[in-house]
């Protein structure tokens, strides 16, 4: 993967999305502290960083840095969108939807034909989102999070051939 800036059409001005680097992680680890109650450490991204099926991505401001970033795992044609936040003061305006355009097009980029993602079925947020961009339930894990317990549900989105 060449570490180039994909600076796609319809983003606003100033914020891009690139592939993550070492130099981001402590940025990124501080996102996802806010974001999830039992959060990825630093040495998980070292150890993700290079690995194949494995695209890591950041959506940087030219001003602020890093706030948002996302982790999509791909085996064959099948893809799970690991991971999906911004950093607190940066949600809620639209940037998620920027961030999963671009996710999509690297899944899809990469022959994926089905993306799955688990998320907490109390995050109307992130599900609202996730149903805009064509996913759709397909079942439930239960009691799949900790801290609070809570069921995921599974969400698949299908990319035409
Ligand atoms: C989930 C997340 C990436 C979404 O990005 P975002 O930029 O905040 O989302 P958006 O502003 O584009 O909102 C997404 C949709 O949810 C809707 N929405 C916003 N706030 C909402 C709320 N409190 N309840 C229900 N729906 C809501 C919006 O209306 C929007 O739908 P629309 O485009 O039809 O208007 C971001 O909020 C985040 O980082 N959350 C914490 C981490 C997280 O939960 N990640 C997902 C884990 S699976």
């Amino acid at each position: 993967m060449g570490d180039v800036t994909t600076d796609a059409p319809g983003l606003p001005h100033g914020i891009h999305v690139r592939p993550l680097r070492r130099e981001d992680i402590e940025a990124v680890v501080a996102i996802e502290s806010e974001a999830f109650t039992t959060p990825w450490q630093a040495s998980t991204f070292e150890g993700l960083l290079g690995r194949d099926g494995i695209e890591l991505l950041v959506m940087i401001d030219v001003d602020d840095g890093v706030i948002g970033y996302a982790v999509l795992w791909v085996i064959l044609d099948q893809g799970e969108l690991a991971n999906l936040a911004l950093t607190t003061n940066r949600r809620g305006a639209g940037l998620g939807g920027h961030l999963l355009r671009h996710v999509l097009d690297r899944a899809r980029e990469r022959g994926v034909e089905k993306l799955f993602l688990e998320v907490r079925a109390s995050n109307a947020r992130a599900i609202d989102l996730y149903r805009n961009f064509g996913f759709e339930d397909v079942g439930i894990r239960r009691a799949y999070y900790e801290s609070p317990k809570e069921d995921a549900r599974v969400m698949l989105a299908t990319f035409g051939s």
